[in-house]
């Protein structure tokens, strides 16, 4: 081999190794992002409200993020379920992309234009990394697909078909019959409420 051949060989074979390292650092990468995804989903707890028995403080780890079975009840808007997040094509998000997921996540939005309800705290997670928010879609479609098909969602005026939690509204206390004036109800004094007091008697 000349010279210069055993410099072009050895060039290849440093190509060959920045290839096989980036590969491999593509696949560490891969799995960086499933275990900080695992991670935030854990902290984060998604799975109270979208594993069954998770409402119930029970959740059943077989079925985990599979949906809830315990729904909540919004007054005047409807009847929500913790879907499946798994990756099953007809019962949970298998047929999502990576960034429909990401923007359900930050945005609401679900796939078909509806905006999910405020009890998928969507507007907790809008100031999410977009390192964080795809970790979690990469971790989510990494799960093996459970099939389970949530109730719902049911409008206000539907009957639901599994149990439900109500959100209750706090109710403003009650005002008293009839309040006490206080200083800040007198009126102010000016030129013409101003009473001239009676001439002094001689
Ligand atoms: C307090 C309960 C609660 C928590 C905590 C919660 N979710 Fe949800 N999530 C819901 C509910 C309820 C819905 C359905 C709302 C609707 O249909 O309008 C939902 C919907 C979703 C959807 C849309 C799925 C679909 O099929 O429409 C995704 C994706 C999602 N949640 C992911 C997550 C992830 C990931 C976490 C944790 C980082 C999480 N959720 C935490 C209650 C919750």
């Amino acid at each position: 081999m000349s010279k210069s051949n055993v410099k072009i060989a050895k060039a290849a074979l440093a190509v060959c190794a920045t290839l096989a390292l980036s590969a491999c650092g593509q696949g560490h990468k891969d799995g960086d992002k499933v275990a900080r995804g695992k991670y935030l989903v854990d902290i984060i707890s998604c799975k109270d409200c979208h594993t069954p028995g998770g409402l119930m403080g029970k959740p059943n780890m077989d079925k985990l993020l599979g949906g809830s079975d315990i729904g909540f009840f919004e007054p005047g808007s409807g009847y929500f379920y913790g879907p499946n997040l798994t990756p099953d094509n007809e019962t949970g998000l298998g047929k999502w992309s990576e960034d429909e997921i990401v923007a359900a996540l930050r945005t609401g939005k679900r796939p078909d234009g509806r905006v999910l309800s405020p009890i998928m705290p969507w507007m907790a997670f809008a100031t999410m990394t977009d390192t964080d928010a795809h970790a979690i879609a990469v971790y989510l479609k990494s799960l093996a697909p459970i099939s389970n098909k949530v109730p719902g969602p049911f409008g206000a005026n539907e009957t639901p078909t599994a149990p439900y939690e109500t959100i209750v509204m706090p109710q403003a206390a009650p005002t008293p019959a009839t309040p006490a004036p206080t200083v800040n109800d007198a009126p102010p004094v000016t030129p013409e409420n101003t009473t001239t007091p009676p001439p002094v008697p001689h």
